[in-house]
């Protein structure tokens, strides 16, 4: 079995920023890894990911939207997490389980007990074995978006505060799975954390 890591954080904290860099130094050091997203990380989830990112001039419910998310993942771990893992891959995650609960259950208040059970079922419970929480405060994250923003980025200032704190208690919650990192050191600061974290984990 390889390894599981997935990135967690609310728009714009750096996680592609961070994959990309331990993508690049786990491939120079020779080991076997891969780089994936949610959603959009398989060709069916990439149609899910076009639907769920766009703006509609109709009805758009939060169930609608949370049972996207989880068919995307549903897909992503059949096609892609779990053939890589059993193949002794090392899988780097861009978001995963945590982010449905801190988007639909902390921010738009959808039961956690559905979340729960509905991350369990889309993932055939498989959890990660390590995430990093980049955490950064909402009023940064606005000021690095750009200024096309999509649906979700363009909620308010109040979203993206209920969406760091709900990250910050399923991190609590969790604390022997979760890494959390302040997001707004410098980026190479936080590569040399993660690499370091993966080295006393003895994941490298
Ligand atoms: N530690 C950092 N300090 C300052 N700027 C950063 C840092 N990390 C990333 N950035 C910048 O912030 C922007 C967003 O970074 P990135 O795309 O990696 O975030 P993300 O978490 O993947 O965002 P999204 O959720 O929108 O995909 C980029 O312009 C990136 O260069
Ligand atoms: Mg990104």
């Amino acid at each position: 079995m390889g390894f599981f890591i997935t990135f967690e954080g609310i728009e714009a904290s750096g996680k592609t920023t961070q994959i990309n860099l331990l993508y690049d130094y786990l491939k120079s050091i020779g080991k076997n890894v891969i780089k994936t997203r949610e959603p959009g990380g398989t060709k069916i989830g990439q149609k899910i990911r076009e639907i769920l990112l766009s703006k509609w001039d109709e009805k758009f419910p939060y169930i609608a939207e949370l049972l996207l998310y989880e068919a995307d993942r549903n897909i992503h771990i059949h096609n892609i997490i779990k053939p890589s893992l059993e193949a002794d891959y090392i899988v780097l995650s861009d978001r995963y389980i945590d982010s449905t609960t801190a988007y639909q259950h902390y921010a738009r208040g959808i039961d956690y007990e559905i979340v729960s059970y509905l991350n369990t079922l889309a993932t055939d419970r498989l959890k990660p074995n390590l995430t990093f929480l980049i955490d950064i405060p909402a009023q940064i994250s606005l000021k690095r978006l750009s200024k096309t923003k999509d649906r979700i980025e363009s909620e308010d200032i109040e979203f993206h505060k209920k969406l760091r704190e709900g990250f910050l208690k399923i991190a609590e919650n969790e604390k022997d799975r979760f890494v959390v990192i302040d997001g707004t050191m410098d980026i190479m600061e936080i590569h040399k954390i993660i690499v370091d974290t993966l080295k006393q984990r003895k994941i490298i």
